[in-house]
């Protein structure tokens, strides 16, 4: 059987990113990066996939006049790439309907929250306003709906204290790099599987996701 192949969007920092090169280049994951791509030019993300060697896309949303237009030519362009699992990784643009029924169940992406709780933006100040004493982050399916979809694995972390929202943020991230790479290796490998909107692992439908706590990994229920 050839390698899996991935493609990773990006639009930032690309911490996750380069977890996933890690873990990649360190044999946990069994699969080749065979491109990132980012609608920012100027993303960090793009210098740590360069110096991994991994080809780099820019698909510059501001160079087109629609909307439509940037979401046809990134569909287009992952579609040549003919990946086994495209993965978003701070992907800052919301997917058009057609790009996600395109990749549909092989498609994931990384949301800091435990989801389903603080979908969207700023999931970390509203986790601290919320009083929540437990955050984190998850490890989901695309679906349609805006970070929504079948949950594969969630980090939880005790909330502080004194926690702010950029000492939060930054230990969610750390969970961030460790979670994903497991979710992706589990796809991979053929241990988790979308489908019907339902995640099976090791060909079982799963009720509730895998968690990581403390440094412990307990598989999906
Ligand atoms: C992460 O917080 C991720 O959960 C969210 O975007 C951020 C990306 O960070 N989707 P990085 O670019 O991987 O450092």
């Amino acid at each position: 059987m050839s390698t899996p192949s991935i493609v990773i969007l990006i639009s930032g920092s690309g911490s996750n990113l380069q977890a996933i090169i890690d873990a990649v280049a360190e044999g946990k994951i069994h699969a080749s990066i065979s491109a990132v791509i980012s609608n920012h030019p100027d993303a960090l993300g793009l210098k740590r996939a360069q110096a991994a060697n991994i080809d780099t896309i820019v698909i510059d949303h501001t160079e087109f006049a629609e909307r439509s237009q940037f979401d046809q030519t990134l569909t287009n362009q992952v579609a040549k790439l003919k990946p086994d699992l495209v993965v978003l990784a701070g992907f800052m643009r919301i997917l058009s309907e057609e790009f996600i029924t395109q990749f549909e169940e092989r498609l994931l992406n990384i949301h800091p929250s435990l989801l389903p709780e603080f979908k969207g933006i700023q999931t970390h100040r509203r986790a601290l306003e919320a009083n929540k004493k437990q955050h984190g982050a998850s490890v989901h399916f695309v679906s349609n709906e805006l970070d929504s979809g079948p949950v594969v694995i969630q980090a939880r972390i005790p909330v502080l204290s004194d926690d702010n929202e950029k000492t939060l943020a930054e230990r969610v991230l750390q969970q961030e790099h460790v979670i994903y790479p497991i979710a992706i290796e589990w796809f991979v490998s053929g241990r988790v599987k979308l489908l019907n909107n339902q995640v099976y692992f090791d060909d079982k439908p799963i009720a509730e996701a895998a968690t990581w706590i403390s440094n412990t990994l307990s598989l999906p229920k």
